[in-house]
């Protein structure tokens, strides 16, 4: 029996995709390499002493994926493949909800001709929207994301709930992401965002090695301590470990479970350029523009029901995030090209 990950080229799906095969699993890797490079698998199975199925595909494509699943015996599918940009969503919406929706309920159709029924799904923190209190916890009640991309995640949530509630020979496991940073401690693979980077660490790390003038802080205004957006960063070894919990613990229990995976701490802005400055040596010129639409001022997660029913708790802390950040920067200042 193998796992199939999809999206396992991209940044979280090829650390998943070498712990798996770390943990002696058999990885099948689907990723039509829309936001990502082929080089990522090809390092982790370097590392990883160990090869993996790779179909250049899209999960869009149901012919392929009955071939794929006509192909192997697979157990679970961990479901990584999406997009991610914000802003491009705002502006392409109908490809965010053909991708992202779409492509899952594909994916959902081609599982269930093939009788694989165990599916953990890549979702965000951004189904809360902006909650009233911090820190936010599987029950608080899933707010109005402020974007596309947003949206595309609440509603692929409400589609897997209702196909585990109509069909109880499902399993689904929700992980709500934080902040996904940091990299393995190799150096060797990492986050590789192509164009202008979005988030705030890959911009940061991209200033630091020189192939940015400077950071743009977006706003300085906020009711948080110095004035600067606050998040609940989490290191993407500690992210994978997650998946591997819900992964096991789905085996054991159908239905459809939430987890939050974030370490229960919030950093602001001006607090992660300090700690690049520390762990670099560098200094990380920026400059003060307005709030960016459809931010908010603070998030951070109550993670404790993954530590009661998963027994998972986030083991890096914020110098761990960035010294893997700054190697896999350092060694690869152009990513994998
Ligand atoms: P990523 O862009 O690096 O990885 C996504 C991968 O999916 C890419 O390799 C891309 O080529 C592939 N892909 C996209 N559409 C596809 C399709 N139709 N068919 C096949 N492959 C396709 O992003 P990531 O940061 O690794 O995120 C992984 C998942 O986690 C995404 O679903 C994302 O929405 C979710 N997530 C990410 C964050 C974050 O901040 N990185 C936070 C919360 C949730
Ligand atoms: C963090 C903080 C910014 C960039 C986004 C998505 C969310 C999720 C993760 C997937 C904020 C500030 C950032 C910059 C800055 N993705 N910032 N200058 O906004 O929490 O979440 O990525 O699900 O859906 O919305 O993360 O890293 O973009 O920003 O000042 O150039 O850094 O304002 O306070 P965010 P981020």
């Amino acid at each position: 029996m193998a796992i199939l990950v999809t999206g396992g080229a991209g940044y979280i799906g090829s650390h998943m995709v070498l712990s798996l095969l770390v943990n002696g699993y058999d990885v099948i890797v689907i990723d039509n390499l829309s936001n990502s490079s082929r080089e990522s698998v090809r390092r982790v199975e370097q590392i990883a002493k160990k090869s993996v199925v790779f179909y250049d595909g899209d999960i869009r494509d149901r012919d392929f994926l009955d071939s794929v699943f006509g192909r192997h015996e697979v157990s679970e599918v961990l479901h990584f493949a999406g997009l991610k940009s914000v802003g491009e969503s705002v502006l392409e919406p109908l490809k965010y909800y053909d991708n992202n929706v779409s492509g899952t309920l594909a994916l959902c159709e081609a599982m269930n001709t093939a009788g694989v029924r165990r599916l953990v799904f890549s979702s965000s923190a951004t189904v809360y929207g902006d909650p009233a209190s911090m820190p936010i916890h599987e029950g608080v009640p899933t707010g109005q994301p402020t974007n596309p991309y947003g949206r595309s995640k609440l509603m692929v949530e409400e589609v897997l709930k209702d196909l585990a509630a109509a069909d109880s020979q499902w399993s689904i496991a929700l992980l709500r992401y934080f902040n996904p940073v940091g990299a393995h401690v190799s150096g060797k693979i990492g986050e590789d965002p192509f164009g202008i980077p979005n988030n705030l660490v890959p911009f940061i790390s991209q200033v630091v090695v020189g192939r940015r003038e400077a950071l743009t802080i977006y706003g300085n205004d906020y009711p948080t301590p110095d004035g600067t957006g606050v998040r609940d960063y989490i290191h993407v070894e500690d992210l994978v470990e997650g998946h591997v919990l819900a992964m096991r613990a789905i085996s054991r229990k159908p239905g459809v479970h939430v987890w939050n995976l974030g370490t229960g701490r919030g950093y602001s802005v001006l607090d992660m350029i300090e700690t690049f400055k520390k762990v670099t040596g560098k200094d990380v010129p920026y400059v003060i523009a307005g709030r960016r639409d459809g931010d908010v001022a603070e998030c951070w997660a109550d993670p404790s029901k993954a530590l009661d029913e998963l027994g998972w708790k986030a083991g890096h802390c914020l110098s761990d995030m960035v010294e893997d950040t700054w190697r896999w920067q350092k060694n690869n200042p152009n990513g994998y090209s």
